[in-house]
């Protein structure tokens, strides 16, 4: 089983200058050594004005370089910004305040940071951060479409209370949006660029009245983490999830559902335009047959006997329906006989590939966060998955790629 990821151990040279947002700044830091990458950090003057550099330096477990280590020959020949940029795999600048996003944009090598950046062939990821009208001025606009032309990343701020006291677009982004920007920035594997992905996630709710429904335990964590990779690969993916507490993915359009019906309805509507459907979602197979309107009462009745009506299977639709060239990838939730049982299924609703879910494995299936399956095509077994469900989807894409794309 091969168990390399692309997430794994890697460099990131951090670069924080003179907003208010510096502290947040410290979280960026934790949840990338919790990855066991190296994490470099290099501040501006001003950002030294709003925290001091020992809290990054302790968190990081490494020297923070600071602006009076520019030019300074303290590693020998490889001066400070040469050897910061010869090491990084990705360059973040967060948060990056007005005047260092004028400097990246016009190539100026007069400060650490920028310089690093102009000496650098990785990719360079900036989450500007200042007062709303600093960065709704056209002369930050302007720099922002200058740095996106040189091929820089720059993630924009988010909406919210400023600690300036304004109310407006200037935030750096919650630590999850963070993390994703730089993780795409450093997947290697753009094997989905160009494609359109759909993703069906979560359970499906039939409801008997207002309170009361047939549902299941899945929690979307595995179809939010097959559309994250997709994401991360350059694909353009919708996501149609039934009711979750899951946060939903960031980077994907997520189109909410409740019920069997409803995710029919959204799934064969947007089919006809995506190349790959994944289908994880556990779709309730039967709805009542008479929804109540009112909440059913229980008084006088010791047994209560329900209709169930049969849903349309969306898989086996989609099967029916697929268009020349289109991939369909199927999960299958199995607790008995899982090879044999998914094989009929892989079948019955042509299908490119099943992914089989022993939801009877420990540490795996619903609500958990990772999963053992077993992949497999007209052909056979493919290759057999162990592993948390973001590593999971990536051998899962991986899959695909090497069977069904011609892209390498
Ligand atoms: O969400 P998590 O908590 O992370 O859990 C993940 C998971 C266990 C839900 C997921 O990995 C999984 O196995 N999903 C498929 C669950 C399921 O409904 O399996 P099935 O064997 O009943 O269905 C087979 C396939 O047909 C599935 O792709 C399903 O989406 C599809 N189907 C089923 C019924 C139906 N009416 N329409 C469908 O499209």
């Amino acid at each position: 089983m091969n168990t390399s990821t692309w997430k794994g151990k890697k460099t990131l040279v951090l670069g924080i200058t003179g907003a208010i947002a510096a502290y947040k700044t410290a979280d960026i830091i934790r949840e990338f050594v919790k990855r066991e990458w190296k994490v470099n950090v290099m501040m501006t003057e001003g950002a030294e004005r709003f925290v001091a550099p020992l809290t990054f330096s302790v968190i990081s477990g490494n020297k923070v370089f600071l602006e009076k280590d520019f030019l300074s020959d303290e590693r020998g020949w490889k001066i400070p910004h040469i050897s910061l940029s010869d090491i990084a795999d990705v360059i973040v600048i967060a948060p990056c305040s007005a005047s260092t996003l004028h400097k990246l944009a016009h190539g100026d090598g007069s400060t650490l940071v920028s310089a690093t950046v102009l000496a650098s062939k990785c990719p360079v990821v900036i989450f500007p951060s200042m007062n709303s009208n600093m960065w709704e001025n056209k002369a930050t606009q302007r720099n922002v479409q200058l740095c996106r032309d040189l091929g820089y990343i720059v993630v924009e701020p988010e909406k919210g209370k400023l600690a300036c006291g304004y109310e407006g677009k200037g935030r750096l982004p919650s630590l999850n949006i963070v993390v994703d920007e730089i993780l795409r920035a450093v997947c290697p594997v753009k094997d989905l660029l160009g494609k359109k992905v759909l993703v069906t996630a979560g359970p499906t709710y039939e409801y008997i009245d207002p309170v009361r429904y047939i549902g299941n335990p899945s929690s979307g964590k595995m179809g939010f983490a097959i559309a994250k990779e997709a994401w991360y690969r350059g694909a353009d993916v919708t996501v149609v999830s039934g009711p979750v507490s899951e946060p939903y993915p960031y980077g994907v359009n997520v189109v909410p559902i409740i019920s069997a019906e409803e995710m029919y309805e959204v799934v064969m509507n947007n089919a006809k335009n995506v190349d790959i459907i994944v289908k994880a979602a556990a779709v309730g197979d039967y709805r009542v047959k008479e929804k109540q309107h009112q909440k059913m009462k229980r008084e006088g009745k010791d047994k209560l006997t329900i209709e169930l009506i049969s849903n349309k299977d969306i898989a086996a639709e989609l099967g029916k329906r697929k268009k020349s060239g289109q991939l369909i990838i199927g999960f299958a939730a199995e607790t008995n006989e899982p090879v044999e049982n998914a094989k009929k299924k892989l079948q019955n609703k042509n299908l490119d590939m099943i992914v089989i879910n022993d939801v009877t494995a420990p540490n795996a299936g619903f609500r958990s966060d990772s999963n053992t399956v077993t992949l497999l095509s007209k052909e056979g077994v493919l290759s057999e998955i162990s592993g948390s469900k973001d590593i999971v989807a990536e051998k899962i894409w991986d899959v695909i790629r090497d069977k069904f794309l011609s892209v390498k």
